[in-house]
């Protein structure tokens, strides 16, 4: 077996294809750098619901507060029977903090887990009798069609729990484009974001004591054993986390505890001592670093709050119109 070996994708479907095909890229390169988003399959997603009620990890609670306490503000600024539409669709805990304070016409989840964004959708209807729960099955990241009903309603998006920051800026400025286009002119998006703070409660966040985050990181090598015949040893590999300071971002790796070789769909891979695969970035912003990221991506600033210990932000954007702007 040897890095030339070809894949053998014909027995997987295209999903797996594709998860074999980053693998195997990810694996080859130098530093070796895997995508965050193959972190959640059910057991990641599980882990991820932990990870938000440890102790250290303070941007779900933060985000909640700031929900919360602001619900009135958020709800002043809303067109009424406006349609809300969510990148990516986890726990309803803070689309449903929305739902019971503003007055939404339709509710449009967007996701590429189909099964989890039936179950969601389903629970919401029951709960949110009047709403029209209107799922979409996409990758957000790409342009997608909202459903005719909702055309024209006015657009509210919603993309809570800093997940921006998992992207590289370049990425975020194209993710905040393509907002722009789906949602149409005249609309709002409502985004939390992880700010900069103290490196110890950013370190402790992403190093907890009970080693959740670890076991989290380490999901992605038990998927690549489970799903594409791997052989990672689960005990030679250390979850580390550290903060980038000039890159303003969390890094999380997986860290070859020795030298050693790991097959994955028959090709192998070779690890020294100490080598890292970079499994996430978690950027980190300042108010001044997103507002300047917002309006170099075609949205202006609207309102922003942020919780007491200004640990988290929540931002209202709308659409910079260029007709009435000097830039
Ligand atoms: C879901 C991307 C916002 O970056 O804090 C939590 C994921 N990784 N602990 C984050 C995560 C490690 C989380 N996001």
């Amino acid at each position: 077996m040897n890095v030339h070996a070809p894949l053998s994708l014909s027995l997987l479907n295209a999903e797996k294809a594709a998860f074999a095909v980053d693998v195997a890229e990810a694996l080859s390169q130098y530093p070796k750098k895997l995508s965050p988003k193959y972190f959640y399959d059910e057991a990641g997603s599980e882990l991820f619901e932990q990870i938000t009620k440890l102790p250290e990890y303070y941007p779900t609670r933060a985000e909640l507060g700031i929900l919360k306490s602001r619900s009135k503000d958020i709800n002043a600024i809303i067109p009424k029977n406006a349609a809300l539409v969510e990148f990516g669709a986890g726990a309803t805990t803070k689309v449903r903090l929305l739902l019971d304070e503003c007055e939404f016409g339709a509710y449009v989840p967007v996701d590429i887990s189909g099964d989890f964004l039936q179950a969601q959708a389903a629970e919401l209807r029951g709960d949110f009798p009047g709403l029209k729960v209107m799922p979409v099955n996409a990758d957000f990241t790409a342009p997608f069609d909202l459903p005719a009903d909702v055309r024209m309603m006015p657009k509210v998006g919603f993309f809570p729990g800093s997940t921006l920051g998992n992207f590289e800026p370049h990425e975020a400025r194209a993710f905040l484009r393509s907002a722009r286009v789906i949602l149409g002119k005249d609309a709002l998006l409502l985004i939390g974001i992880d700010l900069e703070k103290d490196e110890k409660l950013l370190y402790a966040a992403y190093n907890d004591a009970a080693g959740i985050t670890g076991q989290f990181n380490k999901n992605v090598l038990v998927r690549i054993n489970r799903e594409l015949d791997g052989d990672f040893d689960l005990e030679s590999f250390s979850h580390r986390a550290i903060y980038n300071k000039e890159r303003h971002r969390i890094e999380m790796h997986l860290i070859a505890n020795k030298a050693q070789t790991v097959n994955v769909l028959g090709r192998s891979y070779s690890f020294l001592t100490g080598e890292s695969i970079h499994t996430e970035s978690s950027y980190k912003y300042s108010l001044e670093r997103f507002s300047a990221l917002s309006l170099g991506s075609g949205w202006e600033p609207r309102a922003s709050w942020t919780d007491a210990e200004e640990q988290f932000s929540l931002h209202a954007l709308c659409v910079l119109d260029r007709k009435n702007s000097n830039s």
